[in-house]
């Protein structure tokens, strides 16, 4: 990115200073666990997707920070709630809001998030951009539905999982995408180019996600190891695993999985394995796959520094290590 590093910075000092300013506006009940959440050191993926959209279609105001920051402040709400589904008590190395809050107030930051990223987007009066959020939103709590019911049932297959994965993960990229060429006031067809960028970005994303789940170390990660076969999720590495073993062993593992029954030594063995097999390798390739169709979305779009940054971003997703 260094080649367009100002223009980046300057972008990201708008949305960061945006984000603090609405988080110190927020009731003195609510403001500790957003802030909690918002300053645990994200990567501000989405809002920066919106502006360089925004940016990509000739929208050269500062009045795309609230936007942008709309999409971090829901990213954040689902955050918040997932790791309580999740049951997980470490989020990007730091103790998860539930952990340091109560479980209610929680809840309840999460939900005041979601509606402050609603108001914030409703304020621009453009009816389509507040539809295409909540219809994002109505699609990743769906995917997280799923998730859910398929930790219960473990008869996972990978249709099913890229089903979750887009989701709980790429429809909400989807729409960072897609808003920031609505507010260019971009014809329908680049929209919906926009926002096939944002999906097939956002499948790559989970997809490294889920492959970085076996393989980065938790000093890097702020994660324990394996979080995800801990968690119950059957995720791309995992599902190559099972398919390589025989029908007892496959029937054993996946049973053991489900009743949360492996040791600690017998997670290490299994994410040893994954890896040395190269299923986390296979879901990076697969990742290639959806960035190179998220690339192709790029040609017919303008040229200049936006593009030249989106197409550096997409070979981020795929070279990232935590
Ligand atoms: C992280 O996945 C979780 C998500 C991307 C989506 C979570 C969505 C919800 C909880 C429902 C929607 C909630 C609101 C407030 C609209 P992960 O658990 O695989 O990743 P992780 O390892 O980062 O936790
Ligand atoms: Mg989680």
């Amino acid at each position: 990115m260094s080649q367009h590093a100002e223009r980046l910075a300057r972008e990201l000092a708008g949305i960061e200073t945006f984000l603090r300013q609405e988080t110190e506006r927020l009731p003195e009940l609510v403001r500790p666990v957003a802030a909690h959440v918002l300053d645990a050191g994200g990567k501000r993926f989405r809002p920066m997707l919106t502006v360089l959209f925004a940016r990509l279609l000739g929208h050269a105001s500062d009045d795309v920070f609230p936007l942008a920051a709309s999409l971090e402040f829901l990213h954040s709400a689902t955050l918040l709630h997932d790791d309580i589904l999740d049951g997980a008590s470490l989020r990007r190395g730091k103790a998860a809001a539930h952990v340091v809050f109560s479980r209610t107030e929680t809840i309840l930051a999460g939900d005041a998030l979601l509606a402050l990223s609603n108001r914030l987007v409703a304020d621009y009066g453009i009816p389509r951009m507040v539809a295409m959020l909540s219809e994002a939103v109505l699609r990743t709590v769906v995917g997280e539905i799923e998730e859910i019911a398929a930790c219960r049932e473990l008869d996972l297959d990978e249709a099913g999982y890229l089903s979750i994965i887009t989701g709980k993960t790429a429809f909400l990229i989807q729409a960072a995408a897609g808003v920031g060429a609505l507010l260019a006031r971009a014809p329908d067809e680049t929209v919906t180019r926009a926002e096939e960028f944002g999906l097939n970005m956002g499948i790559a994303f989970q997809l490294v996600d889920d492959a970085l789940d076996y393989t980065s170390p938790p000093e890097v990660s702020g994660k324990p190891a394996g979080s995800d076969l801990r968690e119950g999720k059957l995720t791309l590495p995992l599902l190559g695993y099972l398919g390589s073993l025989p029908a007892d062993g496959r029937a054993d593992l996946l049973a053991r999985i489900k009743e949360k029954s492996l040791s600690d030594a017998e997670i290490e063995a299994v994410v040893a394995a994954i890896r040395a097999d190269g299923h986390a390798d296979a879901t990076r390739e697969r990742a290639a796959q959806y960035v190179a169709q998220a690339e192709r979305c790029l040609d017919g779009l303008p040229a200049g520094w936006a593009a030249e940054v989106l197409r550096e971003s997409l070979r981020y997703v795929l070279a990232r290590q935590k």
